[in-house]
């Protein structure tokens, strides 16, 4: 399906956060754009914000002067809803309230052409709902742009009951002629990115209530282990907890309760004391000027065994010994017989990969010595922390070795509580099963979960690709582990998920 010509006329409705960037990535599309607010001269308020913004770009260098200007004069503010009619597309960013929604839409049917495409940017609203009160809800799509529209790649193109088909493929198509990543979603809570990001938010909240860590220290996990661009607390504090509080909550209700999305008391708390992040001074952490930087809890240097065993293999093995080697370390390898985990045995320490359980039941269970665990990073080699946990039976000495090799492989170590699954590894799976869930039940195709998730929020990597990289079946046991550690069915492994491992596929394959 070809997108939208650039000659069409584009209208976007509500001049606010959302509704002026879309206007301006139109505009710098090509298209003549009018932008229409009901607030009075919230629409111009808009385009000055718009100007501002170009202004900068033009002042660091990043646009030629006269693109500012030709970008500009493609904007034209609109006096009233009527003088929307040429449009061929028109995008509304008005207030999240559906029955305002509706209202809208409905008038711009009477106002605009049969096949004008009527989009929503609605983060929240069923699409289906929103057609429910239009004669013509096949021209009604989804068109989520996220937040600065002008700069982040995604938007999701989403699909009521009675969309027409070509109406969501000629808005596919325009958005990705509009330099955006599109990925096609139906019309289902949270769509793709509010709904499989739940859990990063989640576990890391989980985590914190057990006393895994401090916060500061879970998100320097995070980013330097995990390699997320932010860790929970910080992304929390930024997008802020009433906003974050009220979107799980609306998913968790959305999706009658179920518990994977449970909201947590701890973000309750700071919503209710009004701790509500950066905005109001104060959320997990402290800010202002002069306000210190909260302290990351890092491992004090210990000496690191001269000499170390690995047995058996895993998909990081080679990295790992590479980087044992480089710090002068003389690595034995062994081959497992049995199918039995990799682990290193360094000094007093037994080292092994988290699997979904606490270090202290693997003892008991595997009957392994000195079991020390470290959780899953996005790449060994690159990692800058790693997160360890001891079991309750092993002594501080094998503890001790651990952080000396860690070190010498040229890590900052992070002493997290055996909590089960760790910090970043019950994230990342919890991630890869909700979008494995999505897929299950027909929201969206494997590739727009990663594309989503990468586009959206940024992460290194897509939860699906990211869980073929792990093992697809180790993401599984991880899952029924940690299933079993709290008897929660907020841990119950997608059938997807499930019936990959079976046959030890990928999501990918
Ligand atoms: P905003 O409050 O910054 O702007 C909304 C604008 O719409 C205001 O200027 C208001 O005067 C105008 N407006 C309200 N009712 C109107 C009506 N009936 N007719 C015409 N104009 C009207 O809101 P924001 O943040 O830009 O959100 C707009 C929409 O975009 C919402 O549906 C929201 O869920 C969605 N969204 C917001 C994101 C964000 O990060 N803020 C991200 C993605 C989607």
């Amino acid at each position: 399906m070809n997108a939208l010509e650039i000659t069409k006329t584009v209208a976007v409705i509500g001049a606010g956060t959302m509704g002026a960037g879309v206007a301006q990535v139109a505009a710098a599309a090509g298209h003549p754009v009018l932008l229409f607010d009901a607030g009075a001269g919230a629409a111009q308020k808009g385009l000055d914000q718009i100007d501002a913004g170009l202004e900068k770009q033009v002042a660091r260098g990043r646009m030629p002067a006269d693109e500012r200007i030709a970008l500009l004069g493609r904007i034209q503010v609109a006096a009233t809803l009527e003088d929307l009619a040429p449009a061929a597309l028109v995008i509304e960013a008005i207030v999240e309230n559906l029955a305002v929604k509706q209202e809208l839409f409905a008038r711009l049917e009477t106002i605009c052409s049969p096949e004008t495409i009527l989009a929503s940017n609605t983060s929240s609203l069923s699409i289906t709902a929103i057609g429910a009160a239009l004669a013509r809800p096949q021209q009604l799509v989804g068109m989520h742009f996220f937040n600065p529209a002008p700069v982040m790649k995604l938007v999701e193109v989403i699909r009521g009951l009675a969309t027409d088909e070509t109406v969501a493929e000629t808005v596919f198509a325009t958005a990705e002629a509009w330099g955006k990543q599109a990925v096609l979603a139906r019309s289902t809570p949270g769509f793709i990115v509010n709904r499989v990001a739940r859990p990063f938010y989640a576990e890391g909240l989980r985590v914190l209530q057990e006393g895994g860590a401090d916060a500061a220290t879970l998100d320097a996990v995070m980013r330097e282990c995990g390699g997320f661009r932010m860790g929970p607390f910080e992304l929390m504090d930024l997008i802020g907890h009433d906003v974050n509080y009220a979107v799980t909550c609306s998913v968790h209700a959305a999706y009658y309760g179920d518990p994977r999305f449970t909201p947590s008391l701890i973000q309750k708390e700071l919503v209710d004391a009004g701790f509500l992040g950066r905005k109001s001074g104060r959320g997990f952490f402290p800010y202002g000027t002069g306000v210190p930087v909260p302290a990351v809890q890092t491992a004090s240097p210990f000496p690191a065994p001269q000499q170390v065993r690995v047995i058996g293999d895993a998909p990081f093995a080679t990295t790992l010994i590479a980087l044992m080697q480089k710090a002068g370390i003389t690595v034995e390898t062994e081959a497992r017989e049995d199918d039995g985990d990799f682990v290193i045995l360094a000094g007093e320490a037994t080292l092994a990969l988290t699997d979904g359980r606490s270090a202290t039941e693997c003892v008991l269970a595997d009957e392994l010595e000195a079991l020390v665990l470290f959780d899953l990073a996005l790449d060994y080699g690159t990692a800058t922390r790693v997160g360890l946990a001891r079991a309750d039976q092993t002594s501080q000495q094998a503890l001790e070795d651990a952080i000396g090799l860690w070190q010498a492989m040229g890590k900052q170590v992070s002493i997290l509580d055996d909590i089960p699954g760790l910090v970043v590894m019950r994230t990342v799976c919890m991630l890869a099963n909700e979008g494995a869930d999505a897929v299950n039940q027909q929201v969206c195709s494997v590739a727009a979960v990663d594309t989503a998730m990468q586009g959206g929020v940024n992460y290194p990597l897509g939860p699906l690709a990211w869980a073929d990289r792990i093992g697809v079946a180790r993401v599984a046991t991880v899952l029924d582990n940690l299933a079993a550690s709290y008897g929660e069915d907020r841990y119950r492994c997608s059938p997807l998920l499930a019936r990959r491992a079976m046959t030890g596929g990928g999501f990918h394959d």
